[in-house]
């Protein structure tokens, strides 16, 4: 019981300390914290810690416009990556990010979470596996 206790007060602190979304989109669940070591693991090492990008080379997730507005194609950019010139926040972009391999739907649904809560992304709704193999289904 009181190993639970503890378990239950450890992810509130984790949480309130880890993630500084706004209240009212995406509540903080266990998924959050996979989702945080997931874009740590594949996706800072070009993206940042903080999603801020890298120069002319690889663009913001923080505040970029262009993931505005085309969230529902997060799960598609994460499993096949993208190459053509895209736009964020007015600069260009052209190189080409490779699709992440060795993950499955269901940790692509992590990161979208993650995602989506850190920075304030998407339509506010969970992404679950089942969306992200449906999104996958219908990738261009
Ligand atoms: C090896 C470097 C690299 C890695 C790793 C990488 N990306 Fe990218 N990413 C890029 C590049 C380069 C582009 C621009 C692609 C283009 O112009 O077609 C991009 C574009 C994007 C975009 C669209 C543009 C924007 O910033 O809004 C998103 C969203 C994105 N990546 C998310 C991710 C996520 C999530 C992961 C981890 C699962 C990831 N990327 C891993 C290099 C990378």
């Amino acid at each position: 019981m009181i190993n639970i206790l503890l378990l239950f007060i450890t992810s509130l602190a984790l949480f309130s300390c880890d993630f500084e979304g706004e209240k009212g989109t995406i509540a903080p669940t266990r998924d959050l914290l996979k989702g945080k070591k997931l874009y740590a693991n594949h996706c800072a090492g070009c993206h940042q810690d903080q999603g801020e990008g890298l120069g002319k080379v690889y663009p913001p997730i923080k505040d970029s416009d262009y993931l505005k507005a085309h969230f529902a194609d997060l799960p598609c950019i994460i499993r096949n990556g993208m190459d053509k010139k895209i736009i964020v926040n007015g600069e260009e972009f052209t190189y080409e990010m490779y699709g992440i391999k060795g993950i499955g739907d269901y940790e692509i649904a992590a990161i979208c979470n993650y995602i989506a809560f850190t920075w304030q992304v998407g339509d506010g709704k969970i992404m679950t596996k089942k969306k992200v193999t449906k999104a996958i289904e219908l990738c261009k």
